[in-house]
Parts: structure tokens; sequence; C-alpha cells
């Protein structure tokens, strides 16, 4: 039996991870997806079954509710909450890991049989058994880091759903506080894991339970002190390293119970998590110290803190639809370049319309995608896909930059830091150093937003004061459709 769970946790981790490799693109990702999802199952359904841990029906029962609750979410969710679904995820993840150490905890002080760390934690804590500080170590990391998950997963969610304030949150003597409930928390840990190292001879049973308690309750109060300082709009960052917390919280979890799966599912979990923090990160030119501590952005409705008509002094070229609709369709080469603006306005069926209507007058039209444009890792490339622009249009940042400078028009719709050319020329600004998508480089820039107001940064673009750029002020999926109207008017 045992030999049958190995092979069945072995065909899970390949399918893991031949899930993953196909997350890489969006034409495969779909089925990668699908691939790991039924790599999930195997790993559940041989732990419950073969271990006998549930009955068949009990099983299938639990499985029936999972996944109705698990589809309606997924449905009923809109593509721009998907950071908040995810956060929800993540925070559920962590809880699971902190009671399942909770459990195995309450079942051996209550008497029942345990073999697993926790077991071999309590009875070494207790001078029954030699000293097994390794375990005592997993079984201390998985409520850390677990309890750590949920709160702050929660409050992520809190601060993206607009349900708590997006503005950075802080108090006088707030540092102070986290330094000292993380010393705390630190050492409720440590007093455990000293306990197991047998120092505490004959631990008390009360002091082990009280000990678990207090560490839990201080970790939770630290899940929410460590993400209120953060500003709204960083929370995707923070949701992807809380993403990796959550799987670190499932690798000990593993270790605690000597599973296999979990221990392969979480530290892939983790490491997907990390690289996606620092790829996040990367892609804006912040340190994830400056991310954590920065106060970066306030409420996250894209609208920043200066005001309309920033740059009095300068002046802007506003374009009509008209000219708009005549430029492209003279064009050879267009490259549409989407922000989080396209989001908002949900105007991606229209962009595909208009490029579709431009493709068949012979215009080569491409997509340029910044590894963070919108709110989220990928968020362009949902909203293209969902539109079913075909994937071998949509070009990556490092692809197309050189394009620009052949390029006819670079239509930018809803984007606004990812193409700030102070990025590239402004030493003294917050985004310098950023990687940007180089569209003043292209003959004409035609930038589809509302007013000149900045992006999430709240920094202003010189960009829109350029002599080759026009400004085509409105809501992206309004301009849009004039525009696909205007072109088949030609
Ligand atoms: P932003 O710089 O945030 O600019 C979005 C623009 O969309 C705004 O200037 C806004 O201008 C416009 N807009 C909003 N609603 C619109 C509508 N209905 N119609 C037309 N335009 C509309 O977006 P971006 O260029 O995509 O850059 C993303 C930013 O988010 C970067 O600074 C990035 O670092 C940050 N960020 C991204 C992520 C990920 S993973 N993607 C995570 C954290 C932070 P108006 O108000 O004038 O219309």
């Amino acid at each position: 039996m045992q030999n049958l769970i190995l092979l069945a946790y072995l065909g899970a981790a390949v399918l893991f991870i031949l899930g993953m490799k196909r997350l890489q693109s969006p034409a495969t990702a779909r089925r990668g997806n699908r691939l790991a999802a039924i790599g999930m199952l195997i790993a559940v359904a041989a732990t419950l079954l073969l271990q006998r841990i549930l009955s068949p029906v009990e099983m299938i029962g639990g499985f029936v509710v999972g996944a109705a609750v698990g589809m309606l979410l997924a449905r009923r969710v809109a593509m721009t909450s998907m950071p908040e679904l995810v956060a929800v995820f993540n925070g559920f993840g962590g809880l699971a890991s902190a009671l399942v150490a909770g459990g195995e905890i309450a079942r051996y002080l209550s008497g029942g049989a345990g073999e697993g760390a926790v077991a071999r934690t309590v009875q070494s804590m207790a001078a029954l058994a030699p000293l097994d500080v390794p375990a005592a170590i997993t079984v201390v990391l998985c409520i850390l880091i677990g309890t750590i998950t949920f709160s702050g997963s929660f409050v992520a969610f809190g601060k993206l759903g607009g349900h708590l304030s997006g503005n950075p949150v802080s108090f006088p003597g707030m540092r102070v506080l986290t330094v000292l409930v993380t010393l705390g928390a630190l050492g409720a840990g440590g007093y455990l894991i000293y306990g197991a190292g047998g120092s505490f001879a004959a631990m008390d049973m009360q002091a082990i339970m009280w000990g678990a308690l207090v560490l839990g309750f201080l970790s939770l109060v630290l899940g929410i002190l460590l993400v209120i300082p953060i500003g709204g709009a960083d929370m995707p960052v923070v949701v992807a390293l809380l993403n990796a917390y959550s799987g670190l919280a499932a690798a000990a979890t593993g270790f605690m119970l000597d599973n296999t799966a979990l221990i392969v599912s979480g530290a892939l979990v983790g490491a997907s998590g990390l690289i996606l923090t620092s790829i996040m990160c990367e892609a804006m030119n912040r340190s994830l110290l400056n991310v954590l501590l920065g106060g970066f952005g306030g409420d996250s409705d894209g609208s920043g803190p200066t005001v309309e008509g920033a740059r009095p002094d300068l002046t802007v070229q506003e374009t009509s639809v008209e000219d708009v609709a005549i430029e492209l369709t003279y064009a050879e080469q267009v490259i549409v370049v989407p922000g989080y603006g396209m989001a908002v306005a949900q105007a991606q069926h229209q962009v595909r319309e208009l490029s579709d209507m431009l493709q068949a007058q012979g215009v080569t039209v491409k997509y340029a995608i910044h590894p963070v444009a919108g709110r989220m890792p990928g968020h362009m490339n949902v909203l293209l896909a969902e539109a079913d622009v075909p994937y071998d249009q949509l070009y990556e940042m490092d692809d197309i930059n050189n394009e620009f400078g052949m390029t006819d028009v670079s239509l930018v719709i809803g984007a606004n830091d990812v193409v700030n050319p102070a990025a590239r020329t402004d030493k003294t600004s917050p985004i310098y150093g950023m990687p940007i998508l180089d569209v003043d480089r292209s003959r004409t820039v035609v930038v589809l937003k509302r007013s000149l107001r900045p992006g999430y940064s709240g920094i202003d673009n010189m960009l829109f004061y350029h002599d080759n750029t026009r400004m085509l002020f409105g809501d992206a999926k309004e301009s849009l459709a004039k525009l696909v109207a205007a072109v088949k008017d030609l």
C-alpha cells in the first residue's frame, strides 16, 4: 500500500511539473492548469483512500461539494478581481497548514496516538522520547508561516476589494509594535523548540499548548501588521509573496506529516511564488524591501494623486477619431500597447475588432505586453485571450522593443507608467531604471485615456507632450467603438 501511495505521489509530482511547464505559454496554459489539477486530485485521492482516512463515498461527497464551491467562485469572479481570489486561496492554504499543526498537537495532548513530527516533538518536549529538534522546527514553522499567510492574505483581500482602505496604514509606534510581536512569536517558537531539545525536561503539557497558542496568536497579529502599511496598488506583489509563504507552510506541513506530495507541491508553490515576486519587483525596478516598507501607491483605482492637466505650461495635441482612423488604415505596422485602463474599460473585444479590420486591410498588427501592465501578472494576456486575440500576435517587451522604431502607429490603450520615457531619461524620476515599452520611438503615438492624470505610480508622463504623440481622450471602450465605426466608413 505504501508503495502504491508513493507511486501516486510520483505521478502527481510529474503532472505538477509538466503543468507548470505548460503555463509558460498562453497557448498551452489551459492544458497545463488541467494537468496540475489532475495531479492534485491523484495526490489527494491516494492519501485519503489508500491510507483509509475517508471512505470512497465520503471522498466523493467532499469532492462534489468542494468542486461546486470552487467552480461557482471561479465563474463569478471578475477578471480584474483575480488577485483577490488568489489572496483568499493563499489565506486558506496558510490556515490549513496552521490548523493541521494545531490539530496534531491537540490530538496528541488529548491522548490520541500520533506518529508524525508533532507526536515526536511533543513526546520529546515532555521528555518521553529522545530529542527531536528538527521535528519541532517544522511544527513551529507550520504555525508561524501558516498563520502569517492567513491574516496577511485576508488584509490583502480587503485592500484589493476596497473593503479596507487601499492607502498605506500606519500609527505611532507601529514599527516598535511589529518588532515586539516578531520577537514574541520567535520567542514562543523558540520556547517550543528549546523544549523539544530536552532542556525543559518533562515539559508540562499545558506549557506546550500555551506555547503553540501564543505562537499562533502573535503570528496572526504579525500578518496584519506586515501587510497594512503597504499601499493597495502594491498588493499584487504582496499576494505573490504570500503565495510563496503558503507554499512554504504547505511544505513544512509535508515534513510534519511525512507526506511527500505535500513537500513537493509546497516547494513548487514556494519557489514559483518567489520567482514571480522577483519578476514583478524587477519589472517595476523596485526591491522587495522597498515594496514591503515603501508605502507606494494609494487606493488602486488607477487614478493618481495629481490633478488633471498636470503640466499647464506644456501643450498636448488632441486628435479626433476620424484622424486616428485614417492614420491606422494608412499604416504598414501598428503596435497595440494595452494597460490597466483597457482592463478598467473592458475594451478588449473592441481592440480585437479594430485589429481584425486593420489586418483585413493589410496592416500588420502586433500587441506589446509589458510584464507589469495592469494590476496582476499576465493581466493583459488573459484579457486579450478572452477576446480571442491570436497568441502569436502577442509580444513580450524584450521581443518587440526594437520594432517601435519601424512602426507607424503605436496605439496606447489605457497604459501609462509602462510607456513613460522618464524611466529611461529622467534620473530623478522614482521610476528611473524601470524597463518600459519604447513607444515614443514610433512615428506616431496615439494615447487613449480619459485625462492627463497619471497612472499607478502617480508620476506625470512626458510622453503625452511629445511632438509625435496625439491624445484621444475618452473611455477606451467608447473611443475604440467609435474608431471601429470610423474605419468601417472609410
Ligand atoms: P497605469 O500606469 O496604472 O495607468 C493606467 C491608465 O489607465 C491611467 O493613467 C488612466 O488614465 C487610464 N484609464 C483608467 N480607466 C480608463 C478607461 N476607462 N479608459 C481609458 N483609460 C483609462 O497602468 P499601466 O501602464 O498598465 O501600468 C501598470 C502599473 O501598475 C505600473 O506602474 C506597475 O508597476 C503597477 N503594478 C503592476 C502590477 C502587475 S503585476 N501588473 C503589480 C503592482 C503594480 P485616465 O484616468 O486619464 O483615464
